[in-house]
Order: C-alpha cells, then structure tokens, then sequence
C-alpha cells in the first residue's frame, strides 16, 4: 500500500503487520541511541492545516527516529493564510522532493484528494481530516488495548470496548470502530442523542445512551473530548449536566472490570468528559497513548516507505 487514509482501508493482517512492527520500533525506544538508518535520505513533511501537539510532535519524532529527514510545514505563517490552495502547496512539496506527506486539514477527504491527485508521488498519511479519519490514532489505540487487554503478537477478538462522548465530530471514534471490529473487538458508542452522526446505526457497533449500564461489561472505556470548536451553540451541552450524565468520575472507574483501563486521545477537557482524579489515575493510559503513538507511527512510516528491508537489524551499527 502506499497510502494511510481510512483505517478502512486495512485488513486484519495490515494492521497486524502494522502492530507487531511498532513492537519492533518501541523497543529502539529503549536503546541508548533512539535511531534506525531505515529511512536515511527520504524526506517526510508534516503538513498541517490544524492544531496539534500530540500527532505533529510524535510523527516528526518518529520520523527522525527513522533518520529521515523533516519538514514540518504548519498552515499558519505560510502562504496558506494568503490564499495558496491545496494543490500549489502540493506542487510546492513535489518540488522540495517530499517521499511522504503527512496531513492534518479541517476539511474531510483532504488527505484522500491529495493521495488521488497527480500533484504530488509522495505516500499520503491521513493525521486527522476534519470529522473523518484518524488512523493512526486508531492504530495507535490497538497497540495500547493489545498490550494490556490480548498480548502481542494477537488481535483484539471479543475484547469490548467502549468509546464515550462526541461522536459527531470524532474522526478518532469513526478511526476506531472501523480497525476495532476489524481486530475482532465489539464496540459500544456511548452519546446524548444529539452527538451521535447520522446514519450510525449502519456501523458495525452498538449504540447506548447509558453509560452506567455499560461500564461493568467493559474491557477498555475511551473518553472523547467535546470538541466545542466544531459545534454550533444550540446543540452544545452544559458542562455540569453532560458530565453528571457521560462524564468518567472516580465512582464509575469503580464499577469497570479490575483489568479494565481507562483511554483518552487527548487532549482531555478535564472535568467534563474526565475527572482529574480519573486522568491522573494508573488505570488510565492516556500517557502511554503518546508514547505508543510514536513507536506506531514509525511503523507505518517504514512500512510506507522503507518496508522491502528489515526494520530492525541485530548489527549493532544500526543504532550508531
Ligand atoms: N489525539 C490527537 O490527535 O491529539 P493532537 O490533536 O494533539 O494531535
């Protein structure tokens, strides 16, 4: 494959490969020299239209874990703000030589038009496209769930996970359910009536507007932060009420499974959609999230670009 879109896009042994290998890059996480030749001489350019720290930091981490070389290219204080379209600024990267172009843009299926396009031949990996995709944050939440819940080396079959809150504007939560039951798992939606999208009834998950009734079936819980930025003030919640009724306190951690943790893509809105004593907690893996995200995000990058080569050699000079 050349491209990360749509967790959609994976099979089951795609996104094995993919997390077996990110089991290969994080143990160079425990080397002395946190570095790979793999990707020496290729060129990733983090191009993003939107906000970020935990994508745009761990993908240039990774990237130079891998001993490419990086650009990181943000959409504010670029020609972007005067006007420059999509398809100059691809041309614009063609030209500096970009072997893959990592996007964030606030419009869904951004990623996709590039990837198509005949402006650019780099390998496109969606970072986030407005209320779409999120793979890698998919990819990177099957790495932690699988450490904790199956073991290495195994998919996420009957684990049941359940994925709270704004789900109307959640690339995160659409990234999920797709790869999720693509591992195996059974996943439940938990949201008020009004951020749930329409036609959710046709994913293969379940719907509940009750999250105490849930809870103490769950093997994994993943908090959605309420993204206000996106919503329109006539739907949007009171922080007290949705809270008291979606939110995760240290009274409805309790009543979670004993093996049962706590997720949360980040960043958290704490005290609506998670109490400080919750997010502060070990059974919530929020933390780890990041770090994984790392290790995951090199795999896909090797993947994409280096694959044909073992990522990791036993010669010691690899790590040099
Ligand atoms: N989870 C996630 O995508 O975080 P950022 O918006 O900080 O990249």
């Amino acid at each position: 494959k050349r491209h990360l879109i749509s967790a959609a896009d994976l099979t089951r042994d795609d996104a094995l490969l993919i997390l077996d290998t990110a089991e290969e890059m994080a143990r160079v996480a425990d080397r002395p020299i946190k570095k790979l030749p793999t990707l020496r001489g290729r060129t990733v350019v983090n191009l993003f239209f939107e906000d970020s720290t935990r994508t745009r930091i761990s993908f240039e981490a990774a990237a130079k874990r891998l001993s490419a070389d990086v650009i990181n290219f943000s959409a504010k204080g670029s020609s972007v703000s005067k006007g420059e379209s999509l398809k100059d600024t691809a041309l614009t990267l063609e030209a500096m030589g970009a072997d893959a172009v990592v996007i964030r843009h606030h419009s869904s299926g951004a990623p996709h038009r590039l990837a198509t396009s005949e402006w650019i031949n780099a390998s496109v990996v969606n970072a986030g496209d407005g209320t779409h995709e999120h793979p890698t944050q998919a990819l990177l939440d099957a790495f932690t769930m699988r450490r904790h819940l199956s073991g290495v080396g195994r998919d996420l079959e009957g684990r049941r996970v359940t994925v709270v809150g704004d789900i109307l504007h959640s690339r995160v939560a659409r990234s999920n359910v797709l790869l999720l039951t693509t591992l195996g798992a059974r996943v439940t939606l938990v949201a008020p009536p009004t951020l749930l999208p329409i036609g959710v009834e046709k994913w293969p998950c379940e719907v509940s507007y009750d999250l105490d009734a849930v809870l103490a079936k769950s093997d994994a819980v993943m908090m959605l932060r309420v993204q206000r930025e996106r919503m329109n003030a006539a739907y949007f919640p009171t922080e007290r009420e949705y809270a008291r009724r979606y939110g995760l306190d240290g009274q409805r951690m309790a009543a979670l499974p004993e093996h049962a943790i706590v997720m949360h893509p980040g960043p958290m809105n704490r005290g609506m959609e998670i109490t400080a004593e919750v997010a502060d907690s070990p059974r919530c893996t929020a933390v780890e999230q990041v770090a994984n995200g790392v290790s995951t995000r090199m795999a896909v990058l090797y993947l994409l670009l280096g694959g044909s080569e073992p990522a990791i050699s036993t010669d010691r000079s690899d790590s040099a």
